[in-house]
């Protein structure tokens, strides 16, 4: 029996196959290859699988807006459970691209619950800290409402998480979605922050600090989510008609997954300075549309139901980043 996981190309998606490949489980992984970030390392993250872990990974590129193209990828494979992580990410691009999110998060994210559908398959997939848009009651919680994003990319999110809870009624597929928090850590993404600063630091330019700094972000490192998405995956919501986390009583259940730490921006830079030996020369720059001040996560629901327990600090989580990064780079 294998697990599907689309994303399998993306950060989060290449450590969710390595995590489960190496407890024995064989992954089938779908991406689509975009060039939203270098593909290069989309397919480096695929050559690390394939040559680690042989056979018992396949993959096949698709893209999953594309139901006809989607359905004829899987063909006959027997499949158990699906880890739907691909998705066009980022805050930002969205407000450059937004027809890439409606494709790939609206279309595509039915298209992956009509899967489930039909296989009658459990499902966990990615959602969003971002659907708290800018809430300023903190931490966040999943019972909090959720009806001002302020991004298309967040509100692409919820609207994931709004289909999905009516596939869960109606066809009582068990159904959870995970709400992450600023993920970072090795085979990262180059278009997020710890990226960026790292890289910029490095190679002795100017790293864009927006609002003066004043932000803070629940960062997470990979490992600790990568627990998280597999106790998601072992343990399904059940269809008892008891209220789940979010609100559900059909078999859906939202969960946040983050550090449950709020760190202070300037205090990332600081650690990513020390790890890169380097000091790093700041660029102030205003607000920018669609970010959010501050994120932190409450955990609780996730950490009592799924044993959730995250414990790698930024001092340990952005070293191996930058080890990881400088060997990627041949630095
Ligand atoms: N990394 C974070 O901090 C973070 C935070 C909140 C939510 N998320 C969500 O978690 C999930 C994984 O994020 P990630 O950081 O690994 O991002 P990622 O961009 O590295 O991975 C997503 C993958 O999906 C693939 N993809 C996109 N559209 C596709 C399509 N139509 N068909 C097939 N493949 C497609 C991309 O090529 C990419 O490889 C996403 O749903 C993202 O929105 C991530």
């Amino acid at each position: 029996m294998t697990i599907l996981i689309t994303g399998a190309a993306g950060f989060i998606g290449h450590g969710l196959a390595e995590r489960l490949l190496a407890r024995g489980d064989s992954v089938l992984g779908i991406d689509n290859m975009n060039d939203y970030y270098d593909p290069t390392l989309k397919q480096a993250r695929i050559n690390d699988l394939s040559e680690r872990f042989g056979d018992r990974f396949s993959f096949s590129r698709v893209d999953f807006a594309d139901h006809q193209a989607l359905d004829a990828s899987l063909g006959q494979v027997d499949i158990r459970a699906i880890a739907h992580l691909g998705a066009q990410a980022g805050v930002r691009y969205s407000i450059e691209n937004p027809r890439a999110y409606a494709q790939s998060n609206l279309v595509g994210h039915l298209n992956m619950l009509e899967v489930a559908r039909d296989r009658r398959l459990p499902m966990v997939y990615a959602s969003s800290s971002s659907v708290y848009g800018g809430n300023d009651t903190l931490p966040f919680r999943v019972s909090d409402r959720v009806d001002h994003p302020i991004s298309l990319y967040a509100a692409t999110k919820r609207a994931d998480e709004l289909m999905s809870e009516t596939y869960a009624h109606l066809y009582r597929i068990p159904l959870t979605g995970l709400r992450f928090f600023t993920v970072y850590g090795p085979w990262g993404r180059p278009d997020m922050a710890v990226w960026m600063f790292t890289r910029d630091i490095l190679e002795g330019r100017p790293i864009p600090v927006f609002n003066r700094g004043e932000m803070k972000r629940d960062f997470t490192y990979i490992d600790d989510i990568i627990s998280g998405v597999v106790a998601a995956i072992d343990s399904q919501p059940l269809d008892d008609g008891s209220l789940k986390p979010g609100g559900s009583k059909a078999p859906h259940r939202l969960y946040n997954i983050g550090n449950n730490r709020s760190e202070q921006l300037m205090d990332l830079i600081a650690v990513i300075e020390t790890a890169c030996g380097k000091k790093a020369e700041l660029a102030f720059h205003p607000m920018q549309p669609g970010d959010v001040y501050e994120t932190h996560a409450d955990i609780d629901d996730i950490a009592r139901d799924l044993g959730y327990a995250p414990t790698t600090p930024i001092s340990v989580g952005i070293p191996r980043f930058v080890a990881w990064y400088r060997q990627y780079r041949d630095l």
